[in-house]
């Protein structure tokens, strides 16, 4: 994968997700001393993938605490090591089976300590990662993390630790999430889990089941929480966010079975925007993914409508050729797309957009090739995230479709591809120069101690001299240069957009 970005949500880097001393931020584990006596169960995780997975391991660090167990960021230090795993591409499997063979190597010196594999992975492999690869004591789908301290428990008495079912309900919303790697300023709230949609290349239906919707009730609970202890930003997460849909249940395949009243009074995608926007109106609010064949016209309208929902799209297209379109089973055509994009840009005229792209698909001729060229040039994205495709066991791709486009030409395509993005993406930031922007601080620069890094609106990370200025702050910062992913400018001074 390859990405010209501001911020990577498939980022395959593995971030170990630890808090050695959690902070007040942190709910359940903010009265755990320093200290941890000897005889106590000490976790480490790792997330890799889309930051579903992220999120989850904040649910799985919740349940565990509850359990007695504490956080550590030391590996050496782990009676329990657990890896939640991404198989979107087959290089995702490969970087965590490196890690798991680590891990073992550990597991040699301390024989007490148990590996579990969580996520993706595990709900795709089930049962082979204890028969072939002998590499885990635990196995847990994305849906049985609450059957955690039961495996535990199989796993220390050397027996069989699984659980790969998938439910039609879990959305985990009755758990307080432990916010782990925070800034104390953003944070993800999942707001559906699954996909129905069934992309002929993705695997995600396979490993995180039916499409379901939490409750709006829990949702206005944690993000209140959230505000509560200071956060600035959240970003409401899922497969497919614009397919939220509650109506007294969430799930979406039996929505058609709800009572006339239920359908009448069912919440949405563009409902929960709103009651969210309006709940919190000094909160920031992001969401991500959006489907283009699920985002309808009133979404962008509430987007539009309110000044603390940022103005900001990440709308995956995958392929511009509508013979690609059609075979990635993806339920709009090219056509479709711009219709879409001209309406974000009629309502939202500075709206960020970003993009997935897949080059190389199964039969893609060098013309639907240039069909994806054209319609980076008749959006001009302001990043993106793009992918060599990747054949994945089980899909229908898989099945039906031959893997026939060599790994040079993939290779040249996706290169293409990323050329013409980083044009754009110089295009985009190029139109910032002597505008003023309000910046949400979110950390130190990379590049400089003396400047903050945040981001704006449109999600395109901005730098500035720290001055008086402190993490937290949503400040108006005049930008004065730029590169290809980030503008550079000085504060005016604190922002009062938000
Ligand atoms: N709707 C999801 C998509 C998850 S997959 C979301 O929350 O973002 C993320 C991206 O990975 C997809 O948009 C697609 O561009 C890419 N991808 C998925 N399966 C792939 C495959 N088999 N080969 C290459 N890229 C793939
Ligand atoms: Fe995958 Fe398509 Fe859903 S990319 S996550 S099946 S919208």
């Amino acid at each position: 994968m390859t990405k010209i970005s501001t911020k990577d949500p498939y980022a395959f880097n593995g971030v170990p997700l630890t808090k050695e001393d959690s902070s007040a931020n942190t709910g359940v584990l903010s009265n755990v001393k320093d200290t941890v006596p000897k005889a106590q169960k000490q976790f480490y995780i790792e997330s890799y993938g889309c930051q579903m997975n992220f999120s989850d391991s904040e649910i799985v660090a919740s349940i565990l605490s509850q359990e007695g167990y504490k956080l550590t960021e030391k590996l050496e230090n782990a009676n329990l090591v657990l890896v939640n795993t991404c198989s979107i591409r087959e290089k995702a499997e490969q970087t965590v089976r490196k890690r798991l063979e680590l891990f073992n190597g550990l597991k040699r010196k301390n024989k007490d300590l148990k590996i579990g594999v969580l996520g993706c992975m595990a709900e795709r492999l089930k049962h082979k990662f204890l028969e072939e690869e002998k590499m885990v004591d635990i196995v847990v789908g994305p849906d049985a993390y609450k059957d955690l301290p039961n495996l535990l428990k199989e796993a220390e008495a050397e027996r069989d630790a699984v659980n790969v079912i998938l439910s039609k309900e879990e959305t985990y919303g009755d758990i307080a999430p432990v916010r782990l790697a925070t800034n104390g300023v953003s944070a993800f709230v999942t707001i559906t889990r699954g996909c129905d949609n069934m992309c002929t290349f993705c695997v995600v239906p396979f490993t995180r089941g039916r499409e379901r919707s939490r409750d709006p009730k829990s949702i206005l609970e944690e993000i209140t929480q959230l505000s509560q202890n200071g956060y600035k930003e959240i970003t409401l997460l899922g497969q497919n966010v614009d397919s939220y849909l509650w109506y007294g249940g969430g799930l979406k395949k039996n929505f058609s079975k709800a009572s006339p009243l239920q359908q009448n009074t069912a919440v949405n995608f563009s409902n929960l925007l709103e009651l969210v926007a309006k709940a919190q109106p000094h909160i920031r609010i992001r969401f991500s993914t959006s489907n283009p064949q699920d985002m309808s016209i009133d979404v962008i309208h509430t987007m539009a409508k309110y000044d603390n929902i940022c103005n900001y799209i990440h709308l995956p297209v995958q392929s511009g050729s509508n013979a690609i379109l059609n075979k990635m089973n993806r339920q709009h055509s090219r056509e479709e797309y711009f219709e879409l994009i001209d309406n974000i840009r009629k309502s939202i005229p500075d709206c960020g957009i970003s993009h997935d792209m897949i080059a190389g698909f199964p039969s893609e001729t060098e013309q639907d090739h240039q069909d994806t060229l054209s319609l980076m040039e008749y959006v001009k994205y302001d990043f993106g995230f793009m992918f060599a495709y990747s054949e994945r066991p089980g899909t229908l791709a898989a099945k039906k479709i031959e893997d026939d486009i060599p790994e040079s030409t993939k290779k040249r395509r996706l290169q293409e591809i990323i050329d013409l993005q980083r044009v754009h993406s110089e295009y985009r930031t190029q139109q910032f120069i002597g505008k003023t922007v309000c910046v949400l601080i979110e950390k130190s620069s990379k590049r400089s101690n003396e400047f903050w890094s945040g981001r704006t609106s449109q999600n395109t990370v901005a730098v500035f001299p720290k001055e008086k200025y402190k993490v937290g702050d949503f400040v108006d910062v005049k930008i004065e240069e730029v590169t290809s992913a980030t503008l550079i400018g000085n504060a005016l001074g604190l922002s009062s957009s938000i």
